[in-house]
């Protein structure tokens, strides 16, 4: 097995790694999901611990990552930050100088997540991963923060390739996105979202030459520094950008449908997060959610989403359920996308 540069790497965001390095991920994923129980990794990470900083729930994240570390020898350890007196933007405590080291010391690779509403401003939670990577010797890996979801990001693009490919059965070739039609789409809801999951699926569909188009109502801009980022992949990979803010139009011709709620940039006021305020603009907008009638205009489109859903208002259950919908072979993908990460960054395969 040949030793990857990725070895003591942080993935705060796939737009911080090469191509070819989202590539030797995906690849190693899907060789993961093919050989699921291959001695060939089941001790890769023996004896290694990878500890877990929630600052925020999960159900697919924190479980994948134990499955990941268990499937690959080694061990998950969850963590709540509030039980170790840790220093944030919002709160006093021990400073991420001496906690990084003193973690590094015992563990082979730390994963947080922070999201939108344990930070003061956009931004805060991103600035944390990045003083913890300052410090650590280990890798830092973004479980969700308030800018990037790097895992989700690229657990989608795999879980598309596959259904533009033969099925999980095969090799998946990563090509077949190219030129495909993404959809990001704005859903109206009662959860207010942060960023991450939306912002992530752009970079990385840009990535993989797919023609990416952002639709929101007016008001729901995503952040200036991404959307450049996206203009400028899009540009190297011979795709094309564009963003609407109409809720039908970008279904034509889509090849992927991702309908999710995401917060507006007003969210935060004086360092406060308004969690009801944004609710409650939310809610006007009805007629942002995916049917059946607008996946009718797509070319055959498949519907995609990070989970968890909130069915009736994101979407509807006919298309969350249906027959074109991908989001548990997506869901599934984090456990695989998982454990190449852990691979390469912590044992350096
Ligand atoms: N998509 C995702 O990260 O799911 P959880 O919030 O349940 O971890």
């Amino acid at each position: 097995m040949e030793f990857s540069d990725l070895y003591g790497r942080d993935l705060i965001c796939t737009q911080d790694w090469e191509k070819h390095e989202l590539d030797l991920v995906l690849d190693l994923a899907g060789r993961m999901k093919r050989e699921r129980f291959s001695p060939q990794y089941t001790s890769l990470l023996q004896h290694k611990t990878f500890f877990m900083f929630f600052y925020n729930p999960s159900v697919r994240t924190r479980q994948s990552f134990e499955v990941a570390a268990t499937e690959l020898g080694g061990h998950a350890q969850f963590l709540e930050p509030k039980a170790m007196r840790l220093k944030t933007e919002k709160t006093a405590g021990e400073t991420v100088e001496d906690a990084a080291q003193i973690m590094s010391r015992y563990a082979h690779g730390l994963g947080i997540r922070i999201l939108e509403d344990k930070v003061g401003a956009y931004g805060q939670g991103e600035n944390l991963l990045r003083e913890y990577a300052k410090w650590a010797s280990i890798p830092i890996i973004s479980m969700a923060h308030d800018k990037f979801h790097p895992c989700q990001g690229l657990a989608d693009a795999m879980g598309w390739a596959e259904w533009f490919n033969k099925g999980t059965k095969y090799p998946p070739d990563w090509r077949t996105l190219k030129g495909k039609k993404l959809l990001i789409t704005w859903g109206h809801g009662a959860l207010t979202r942060s960023w991450c999951s939306v912002q992530e699926a752009m970079l990385i569909g840009s990535r993989y030459s797919m023609d990416v188009t952002v639709a929101s109502p007016e008001g729901y801009d995503l952040d200036p520094q991404v959307v450049k980022w996206t203009e400028q992949n899009c540009s190297k990979y011979d795709a094309s950008f564009e963003t609407i803010n109409h809720p039908t139009k970008g279904y034509e011709g889509a090849h992927v449908v991702y309908s999710r709620h995401w917060m507006s940039p007003e969210a935060y006021q004086e360092g406060e997060f308004l969690k009801q305020q944004e609710i409650d603009k939310a809610l006007k907008f009805p007629e942002w959610i995916c049917d059946a009638d607008k996946m009718a205009l797509t070319d055959n489109g498949i519907f995609t989403h990070p989970m968890p859903i909130d069915r009736g208002h994101e979407v509807t259950d006919e298309v969350a359920s249906g027959p074109r919908s991908c989001i548990y072979d997506v869901g599934e993908n984090r456990l695989h996308v998982q454990k190449a990460i852990m691979a390469l960054t912590m044992a350096g395969i």
